[in-house]
């Protein structure tokens, strides 16, 4: 079998013949002639089949090809600036791999439990394998704002002998005789590693056992965390600010057919760039009571107050000193007012709610170990955690983006679980 050539990369091989391995999309016949939209996961094609020009062998093949069957064409690639690609082939001959019958997905109406039920072949329509490309390139583009700027990536465990975000979502496993948990979170151990080398970022899975059937949560949901010794809060929110930009900017340069086909407004996107508007936990409650809402100040925000308030801004908003009383153990409390701690939730546009949440952590291991008290957190388990204040304590900061909140946004999607390939969602662990 000779080398395939990717859809992707046509543009490489105009006026000459090449093979692609590829699947039927659609296809259109007008008695001599047959359209055949191919694709390949790299892009789509059209390749044309004239009767006259082609084997009666290949017209054949051509002509009993159904929705998803696997084949080798080979055709020349001719530039075509009718097409969305800007080009097309003209076929030589088709090989079929296997002739596909009863696919499952058809362009009918299918209700989310069906198509949930296939994800594993939902993914290959336009629209999924759109928001899959957006996901990788996000990835991509945190990667490459990280490295650039010198921070390591850093590993940490997946599976954990405590918790970082409370303990009443926590998975719970056995580790041969001991009780173990899902991460739910990196960050307590980023801590440590900002503490041996600086400036460090986690991409990995975490777990939470949240029984909430919202558009935002999935069980399973991968995280960015950052770790930085040596920054404050007002840092950490520049920081975050010019990395949710440099996302979005890079998906705008590099997903331009991908945004297309999910008919996603790009000029929201477009004006996602530094500085993005601030306001306190206080401002917030004053701002929701003018607007009809009945929340004492002490509560926490739902997903109604979010977006109540992020409708008021076209770019990310922070919310910033939320109550100590409402927010996890290891946040520095303003030393000006305790009552409130160092910390903002980055609220994204367009009703996606809170994409990151991050903070200062508390520096002083008198005070952390109160908090543990407070929490009712066994101080055991964290020994090695208190240990990161007692050696060479200093200021530090994190925070941590939620990919598939991200993704959704950016890709202006109704739902989280198309933003993973395989979400596992409250009720759902199949396929
Ligand atoms: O606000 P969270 O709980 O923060 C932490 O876990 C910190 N330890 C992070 C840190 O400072 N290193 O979660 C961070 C983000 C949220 O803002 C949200 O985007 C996402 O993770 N997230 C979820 N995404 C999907 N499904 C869920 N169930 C999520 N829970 C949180
Ligand atoms: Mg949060």
């Amino acid at each position: 079998m000779s080398n395939v050539c990717l859809i992707r990369e046509v543009n490489r091989f105009v006026d000459q013949s090449v093979k692609i391995g590829c699947w039927l999309h659609n296809k259109r016949s007008s008695g001599k002639i047959q359209f055949l939209q191919l694709r390949d996961g790299s892009g789509y094609i059209q390749a044309v089949v004239a009767k006259n020009e082609v084997s009666p062998e290949t017209w054949e093949a051509a002509s009993k090809l159904t929705h998803e069957s696997s084949l080798y064409v080979t055709g020349t690639i001719r530039s075509d600036s009718r097409s969305q690609s800007g080009f097309e082939m003209t076929v030589q001959s088709v090989d079929i791999i296997q002739i596909t019958e009863d696919y499952p997905i058809t362009p009918k109406e299918h209700g989310v439990d069906f198509l949930m039920d296939h994800r594993h072949l939902w993914i290959r329509s336009p629209r999924q394998r759109a928001v899959l490309a957006v996901r990788a390139q996000v990835i991509r583009a945190v990667q490459q704002f990280f490295d650039d700027r010198g921070f390591y990536l850093v590993d940490p465990p997946i599976l954990t002998p405590s918790s970082c975000e409370g303990t009443t979502n926590l998975f719970h496993t056995k580790y041969f005789d001991e009780d173990a948990y899902l991460t739910q979170s990196g960050q307590l151990y980023m801590e440590a590693a900002a503490m041996a080398m600086g400036r460090v970022y986690s991409f990995g899975p975490t777990f939470r056992a949240e029984k909430s059937k919202t558009r935002r949560h999935l069980i399973e949901f991968w995280m960015i965390e950052p770790e930085m010794a040596f920054v404050d809060q007002q840092e950490n929110m520049n920081i975050q600010e010019q990395f949710v930009s440099f996302v979005v900017q890079s998906v705008l340069q590099n997903c331009r057919a991908e945004l297309q086909t999910l008919e996603r407004d790009v000029s929201k996107l477009e004006s996602i760039v530094p500085p993005f508007p601030r306001i306190s936990y206080d401002e917030a409650i004053v701002f929701l009571k003018e607007n009809g809402f009945d929340i004492p100040w002490g509560e926490d925000f739902g997903a109604p107050h979010e977006t109540a308030i992020a409708a008021s801004y076209d770019k990310p908003v922070f919310i910033t000193n939320y109550p100590t009383e409402i927010k996890s153990f290891y946040m520095k409390p303003d030393p000006n007012r305790p009552e409130v701690v160092l910390c903002a939730d980055m609220i994204a546009p367009e009703g996606y709610g809170e994409i990151i949440g991050g903070s200062q952590r508390i520096d002083d291991p008198q005070l952390l170990a109160e908090r543990f008290d407070e929490h009712n957190l066994p101080q055991e388990a964290y020994q090695w955690y208190l240990d990161l204040r007692k050696y060479g304590t200093v200021p530090h900061s994190g925070f941590g983006l939620g990919l598939e909140r991200t993704v959704a946004w950016i890709c202006g999607l109704e739902h989280v679980r198309e933003t993973i390939p395989f979400p596992r969602l409250l009720y759902r662990l199949y396929p």
